[in-house]
């Protein structure tokens, strides 16, 4: 049960749309936790341990369920934590009320929270009750950003003391580029961890997470039978070879568009088809981009595309569809046909576009299973724990998380899955190491 470790709740600040939700946004969070074993192996250690004593925690990410559960250990482990929305289409009120009720955590989120709301939000995680963090949580580096880019505007919200920082994680592709640039112009003066980066991460989640959640927001959106249809996959990363396997699982012909030629290559020899993203635009009845790279699908793709084109973005920012463009290309203004569906008529033809080029499957399911971020978020918790008792091990810059825990983590979730795996024999290690 999740609550076991648990700290007695207290008032924190808080802005979340309706406390009374509380006791729904608690049943979620347990349902999520009943699928997150390592969390929660993780979160009876620290509650013994108590790593992050007295520490206080930004968090900058979707609230969600299985974010409830990580910020659940983080408070097991003695942090106070304040928590805004990484997007505010994501927020689940009920999660966020139970937050701050049940588990005395400083929520500033609300589903849907405009942009003024949300970067006020984001302001109020980074302050931490106007003490400044000891660490912060990103997923797109927003809070990072906040404290330490003196390139930025200055926030509204006025400056935020830095000077108890240690640290960060960083949860998404995206985020680590955008601190490595940072980090370039001298102004990243602490060390980030980048799970993302994990080996776990990139399997379990970018893979199987995005592979899975993109195609579920997709069918929930539009509800179209993908057997026999033809899927575009723009982008064959670690998150968009999981859409095309998912896809072609489903019955899909999959044609990858690539610009890198390892990647287009191996693309081709998993037994897809590869070819240009003009070439494609005219042979697609789906295209899913996930590149992280922007207009990646523009004017002259549109035009090629076939009556009834669905177009959903699974990269993090909604840039890679040309919003600009497809209004552009349009014969008039878009129409909602369904929910998150709107209809842009191009040359007489009929191109949907799911979820306004927003990430679809957040926008349009649920995120990611809870089984999938039990990974993630160990890593998170791991992270973090190693920023404050492993603290002189890292310089300031954007690290892969050390392998001895990336291995550690695949350990814990192979024996939650009832999973036990051989070992070297000294023979082997011996023999191994002679090699190498
Ligand atoms: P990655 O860097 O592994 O893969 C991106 C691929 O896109 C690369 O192979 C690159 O060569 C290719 N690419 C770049 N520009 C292109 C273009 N114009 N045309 C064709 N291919 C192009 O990145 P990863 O991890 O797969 O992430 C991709 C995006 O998805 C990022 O924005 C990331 O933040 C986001 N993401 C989304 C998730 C979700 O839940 N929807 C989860 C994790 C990441």
């Amino acid at each position: 049960m999740a609550t076991s470790a648990r700290r007695s709740p207290h008032r924190p600040d808080h802005d979340v749309a309706d406390r009374s939700l509380a006791g729904a946004g608690e049943d979620r969070i347990d349902w999520a936790d009943a699928q997150m074993p390592v969390v929660a192996q993780v979160r009876e250690r620290f509650a013994r341990e108590r790593p992050l004593d007295g520490l206080r925690i930004a968090a900058c990410l979707h609230v969600t369920a299985e974010t409830g559960n990580l910020v659940r250990t983080l408070r097991a482990g003695g942090a106070d934590v304040w928590l805004a929305a990484a997007n505010p289409l994501s927020t689940q009120d009920d999660v966020a009320a139970a937050l701050v009720v049940a588990d005395g955590v400083a929520v500033h989120a609300r589903r849907g929270a405009d942009r003024g709301t949300y970067l006020r939000h984001q302001h109020a995680a980074a302050s931490c009750g106007g003490a400044g963090p000891h660490l912060t949580m990103d997923d797109g580096g927003d809070l990072l950003a906040l404290l330490l880019d003196r390139d930025l505007p200055a926030s509204p919200g006025g400056p935020i003391p830095t000077t108890d920082l240690l640290g960060g994680t960083e949860e998404t592709t995206t985020g680590a580029l955008r601190l490595r640039l940072l980090a370039e112009r001298g102004g990243l003066t602490v060390p980030v961890l980048a799970v993302n980066e994990a080996d776990t991460h990139r399997v379990v989640e970018n893979r199987h997470g995005t592979g899975q959640s993109a195609l579920d927001g997709l069918l929930r959106a539009t509800n179209v039978l993908l057997a026999g249809r033809t899927v575009v996959v723009v982008g064959y990363g670690s998150c968009g070879r999981g859409v095309a396997a998912r896809a072609r699982g489903m019955g899909a012909a999959v044609i990858v568009c690539e610009v890198d030629p390892i990647r287009a290559l191996e693309a081709k020899l998993e037994g897809f088809d590869v070819a240009p993203a003009l070439e494609a635009a005219e042979r697609g009845d789906v295209f899913v981009t996930v590149t992280g790279n922007r207009d990646v699908l523009t004017r002259e793709h549109f035009e090629r595309m076939r009556d009834g084109a669905i177009l959903a973005n699974a990269g993090h920012f909604d840039v890679e569809i040309s919003l600009r463009d497809l209004a552009a290309a349009a014969d008039g203004p878009a129409v909602e046909v369904r929910p998150l569906v709107e209809r842009y008529v191009v040359g007489g033809r009929r191109l949907h576009l799911l979820a306004g080029g927003r990430v679809v499957n957040l926008a349009a399911a649920e995120g990611y299973p809870a089984s999938v971020m039990d990974l993630s978020f160990t890593n998170q918790a791991l992270a973090v724990e190693a920023l404050v008792v492993d603290r002189d091990r890292f310089a300031p810059g954007v690290h892969r998380v050390p392998p001895a825990m990336d291995a550690e983590m695949a350990r814990l979730k192979l024996s939650s899955l009832g999973i036990a795996i051989d070992a070297l024999s000294p023979e082997q290690e011996r023999y191994g190491r002679a090699w190498s």
